[in-house]
Parts: structure tokens; C-alpha cells; sequence
């Protein structure tokens, strides 16, 4: 199965881009939002830093689906009020899916077959998902989605199924507060009461831990911070130099947020042509680039019955360092 990305779409991608970077880049003090990050080198530098040793998300967050999966799945299917379900699984940003496998293992071996519905803005991070899931996982029939779940989507109804949403892997801290809870909203909209969403979300821990998670020693995190850089040169004609850019990695306590940031190392114009835009930057100055958003336990529980779901079950590390909530729709 191959899914190939419509012209059309990839118009209205570059259009984004160039609005995204006159309004970021116009703006004081500026700023280009996370999106940018992902295109394929950025969702390749994504992978690799995933792999790192300081960035203990996703290894954090793994060894809790290898420990609770059969739980998890036994919960999004099991309810007081509404027995015993079959499951269907769809996955926001799911990327290349390879924390999700475990549990569509445990699904699939619950029920013997099921529905994996993945929504990615790549079609070609899932192109190779589909293929592997269901080459490797007996029962699991894959209907991709390309299209940026942040915007829009929209998942087919399913009768005689419960629905659990998958939004692991901490994306949820990549939005600001209120945007977050939009997004969930949207997410409970368009689920019936009794389906579930699960939330993976990193937790507030030590200063050094966190900013080494995000400054890694082989500069992988820069490369990618830098990364946004390059993709403006190459898709609006830009003359960035990116290296001419520091990677800037902090905690903001009060916020309880990881801000990336790049700075200018001297005072410099640039232009991107293709969004007829030129940009000046004095010694020193930044482009807010992402904030990554810490929960302090009962956050993660809170947004989520905000949203319209009640807690469902809570799977944490021993260390405490990550957790994966249950929320049930109500
Ligand atoms: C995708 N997201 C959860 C990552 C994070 O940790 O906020 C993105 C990332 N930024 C720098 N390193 C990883």
C-alpha cells in the first residue's frame, strides 16, 4: 500500500509554511511554531532523538505500554455501564506507530481482529507503518488518514465497536494550554459516549534531566531545532545559515514548560523569496521555536475531564517520570 501525498496538498502545505513564517518572523519576539519541525528530515531527526540516551520519553513511556498494555486495552474495552466491547484503535500523529504496536498487540490477541485507524500529516511516516503492522501484527487491518489532525478529521462511525484514541508520545505538551483543551474537545466531539482516549504526558522532574532531554550531547535536539531553518530555505527560497543559529534549550518553572529557542549568533538579514519576506535579527535575538509543556501529577486527569472524559485509569514509571491516562468519554 502506498499513500502518496496530492499536489494540491502539498500547494496548501507551502502556502502554510509561508504564512506561518511572515506572521512568526514578523512578529516581536519571533517565532515559528513546532509544526515546522516535521518534514522528513525533521521527522527523521525526530526519530533519532527519540533513540537518544537523554531524551527518556519515549523509552519511559514504552517500558509503561510493554508493562500495562493488556490493562490498558482490558480497561478502554472493559466499563461498569457498558460491559464488555470490541475495540477499534485510531491513532492522532501516529508516525511510525512503534509504541502503538504494543498495544494493538494486546488488542488484536483480546479479540483477534481489529481496526487500526493511524492519522499523520506524513504519508510517508505511514506508509511504512501500514506496511509493518500488518505484515507483523496477525488480525490488524490498517485504514491510514494524511491529514493534519490539528486542523481537521473526522473518523467513520463504528457500530458494534468502542472506539480508543490513541494520542501518545507527549504531543499534547506541544500546545499551549488552551489550545490543548481545544483539541480534546474536538477529539471527545466526534467519539460516543463509553469510547476512550489515552494520553501519554511527560511529568515535571528534575531541572537537569529535562534540559538534557532537550540539549542533547551529540547535538541531535540542534539539528533539529536548526532543521526548521533549512526547511524554509528549501521550500520559500531562503538564505538561512542555519549554523550561523544556537541552539537554546530552557526551563521555564513558571510556566512549567521546556522552551526551544535559536539565536542569533550575529546581527543579520535573511530573505525568503518564495514569501517575499526579508528579516533582520540583531546580535542575540531568538526564534521561539517549541515549548514543551511538563504535568504536574492530576494535570494530565484534569484536562481530560475538561474535555468531557472521565478517568479511566492512570499507568505511570516507577520513577514517575511519565504517564499514560485513560479517559472514558461520557
Ligand atoms: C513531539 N514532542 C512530544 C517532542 C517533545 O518532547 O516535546 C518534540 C521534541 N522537541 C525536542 N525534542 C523533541
Amino acid at each position: 500500500m502506498s499513500i502518496a501525498a496530492s499536489p494540491v496538498a502539498e500547494l496548501e502545505i507551502q502556502e502554510r509554511v509561508a504564512a506561518a513564517a511572515r506572521e512568526g518572523l514578523t512578529s516581536d519576539p519571533k517565532r515559528l511554531p513546532p509544526w515546522l519541525f516535521y518534514d522528513e528530515e525533521g521527522s527523521e531527526l525526530f526519530e533519532a532523538i527519540t533513540e537518544l540516551d537523554e531524551y527518556y520519553l519515549t523509552r519511559t513511556e514504552r517500558s509503561i505500554l510493554v508493562r500495562h498494555a493488556d490493562e490498558i486495552v482490558a480497561a478502554a474495552a472493559d466499563s461498569a455501564f457498558a460491559g464488555r466491547a470490541r475495540l477499534r484503535i485510531a491513532e492522532l500523529g501516529a508516525g511510525s506507530a512503534e509504541k502503538s504496536r504494543l498495544l494493538l498487540r494486546a488488542a488484536a490477541h483480546r479479540q483477534r481482529s481489529l481496526i487500526y485507524e493511524p492519522i499523520d500529516v506524513s504519508a510517508s511516516a505511514l506508509d511504512g507503518a501500514c506496511e509493518r503492522i500488518e505484515r507483523e501484527i496477525p488480525g490488524v487491518r490498517v485504514i491510514p488518514q494524511v491529514t493534519d489532525y490539528t486542523r481537521n478529521f473526522e473518523l467513520a462511525a463504528c457500530h458494534g465497536e468502542r472506539r480508543l484514541v490513541l494520542y501518545i508520545g507527549s504531543s499534547i505538551g506541544n500546545f499551549e494550554p488552551d489550545e490543548a483543551q481545544q483539541l480534546l474537545r474536538g477529539v471527545r466531539a466526534g467519539l460516543a459516549p463509553g469510547d476512550g482516549l489515552l494520553l501519554g504526558v511527560d511529568l515535571v522532574k528534575d531541572e537537569s534531566l529535562l534540559l538534557a532531554a532537550y540539549d542533547d550531547a551529540a547535538g541531535i535536539t540542534a539539528a533539529f531545532n536548526r532543521n526548521l531553518l533549512s526547511r524554509l530555505n528549501r521550500e520559500l527560497a531562503g538564505d538561512f545559515a542555519p549554523e550561523a543559529f544556537a541552539h537554546r534549550a530552557l526551563w521555564n518553572r513558571a510556566f512549567s514548560r521546556i522552551e526551544m529557542h535559536l539565536e542569533s549568533r550575529s546581527a543579520q538579514r535573511v530573505r525568503l523569496a518564495a514569501a517575499d519576506l526579508d528579516v533582520a535579527f540583531a546580535e542575540g535575538e531568538t526564534i521561539h521555536t517549541e515549548n514543551s509543556y511538563k504535568f504536574e501529577p492530576g494535570q494530565a486527569e484534569a484536562l481530560l475531564e475538561a474535555a468531557g472524559f472521565a478517568p479511566a485509569g492512570l499507568w505511570t514509571d516507577a520513577r514517575g517520570w511519565f504517564a499514560v491516562c485513560l479517559g472514558r468519554a461520557r
